[in-house]
């Protein structure tokens, strides 16, 4: 017999602290407008001192676990590029947070924003093979450049956290993909940096060269045509740059690049992104989350969405909402993520842009900040130490 497979429910976490991109200009003298139209951005996600991409992933995946339970999760799939260990995979702690079962596999992703889209194409492998399970896939990144850099505007942080199983509540994702892999030095952070290195242009550049190559490889692949799509869901490091990838593809395919035509087709997916900012390799997933939440029916309809992972890596798919989908989302919880953070002025957020953990092994205790679920306790001996309110 065979299944449908795909995403059964999806739920996000983000930080505890907004910065509005008003405070941004103020102190660096940039006309607001380039941050509100140019890239498209109104607020990013601050983490506090106590939060990391544990506490978020967890605070994410929290629910998933409440509504269905653990019993059928023999698979945790954590991709992020904000890794907190060169080791240990993050999940191993989210496994611990969520107390769940000593019988499942963890193991973290890396390939920057596209990791999460390799989470999940992995796990449909897993529930192809045995369709009784279900695997838990987390994305969650912190994304941060240096104070007073370009890419200081396009910071942000979230989780998501998705249940990848057979027959769906919320969508089934299609075979084929289309997929593009191209050694570009877009962006990038070696082991011994905090903050990424950009060449802006560069990178822009580099994902609409991969906006065309999956499109190219999708169609060769057998996939729908353009006219198929109702809506198209990009990676938005900045929400503008999904409008720019939705022109690239609108002209690469020789049609209208009309501002109302590509608003029509990906205005609803950035909603969210647009007061988070970037969330690296949860960021397409919230697009997606924010067009399910924000478009009044989508049964049915085919859904573009293109992953794209600097340096470089990207997939364009399809998925299509199940008749039922509506009664699977959860818009209200989602908004209260986001409306519940508390706003910071510009020295805040700076001070936490600075904060580090002592890399020497001593003891130290992080400022109760976090009204989450769970949070970073401290570090100790070189070990971080969480704690469940
Ligand atoms: P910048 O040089 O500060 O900005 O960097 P700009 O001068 O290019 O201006 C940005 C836009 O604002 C332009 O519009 C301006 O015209 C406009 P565009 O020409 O692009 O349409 N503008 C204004 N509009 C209205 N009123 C005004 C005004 N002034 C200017 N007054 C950049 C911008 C995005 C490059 C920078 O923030 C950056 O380097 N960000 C980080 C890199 C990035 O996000 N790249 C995106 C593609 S790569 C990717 O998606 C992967 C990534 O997520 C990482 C991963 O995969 O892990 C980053």
């Amino acid at each position: 017999m065979s299944h449908h497979l795909g995403i059964h429910d999806l739920s996000f976490a983000t930080t505890e602290f907004v910065l509005p991109h008003t405070a941004l200009a103020d102190h660096n003298g940039t006309d607001i407008g380039k941050y509100h139209t140019g890239i498209g951005q109104e607020s990013m996600s601050i983490p506090a001192a106590d939060e990391d991409i544990v506490t978020m992933a967890a605070t994410a995946a929290a629910p998933l676990i409440a509504r269905h339970g653990s019993d059928r999760i023999r698979t945790v799939v954590f991709a992020t590029e904000s890794s907190i260990d060169q080791a240990k995979a993050a999940g191993v702690y989210v496994h611990s947070l969520l107390q769940l079962p000593s019988a499942t596999r963890v193991v973290e992703l890396k390939q920057a924003c596209y990791g999460a889209t390799a989470a999940l194409q992995f796990a449909l492998g897993l529930i192809r093979r045995d369709p009784t399970q279900h695997v838990l896939v987390i994305a969650s990144d912190v994304s941060k450049y240096d104070a007073d850099s370009p890419g200081e505007a396009t910071q942000g942080a979230a989780a998501v956290a998705m249940l990848v199983t057979a027959n769906p509540a919320l969508l089934t994702i299609h075979d084929p993909s289309g997929l593009y892999t191209a050694d570009v030095m877009d962006f990038w952070r070696p082991n011994y940096r905090d903050t990424a290195l950009v060449d802006g242009q560069e990178s822009i550049n580099a994902y609409l060269q991969a906006v065309e190559g999956t499109w190219k490889d999708y169609t060769e692949q057998g996939g729908h045509t353009l006219d198929d799509f109702t809506a198209f869901c990009y990676h938005q490091p900045f929400t503008k740059m999904a409008y720019k990838a939705h022109r690239h593809l609108l002209n690469y395919n020789d049609r209208d690049t009309d501002h109302h035509t590509i608003t029509q087709a990906i205005g609803p997916t950035t909603t969210y992104n647009n007061v988070i900012g970037n969330s690296y390799t949860a960021s397409v997933y919230l697009g997606l989350a924010a067009l399910l939440d924000h478009t009044p029916d989508l049964t049915n309809q085919p859904i573009g969405l293109f992953s794209y992972g600097s340096g470089s890596v990207a997939e364009f798919f399809a998925a299509t909402p199940t008749p039922d989908y509506h009664n699977h989302l959860h818009t209200t919880t989602n908004q209260h993520t986001i409306t519940r953070r508390t706003t910071i002025d510009y020295p805040t957020y700076l001070q936490l842009h600075e904060n580090t953990l002592p890399t020497d092994g001593t003891h130290h205790t992080t400022p109760t900040q976090t009204t989450g679920p769970y949070r970073l306790a401290g570090i100790n001996n070189h070990k971080r130490i969480y704690e469940t309110r």
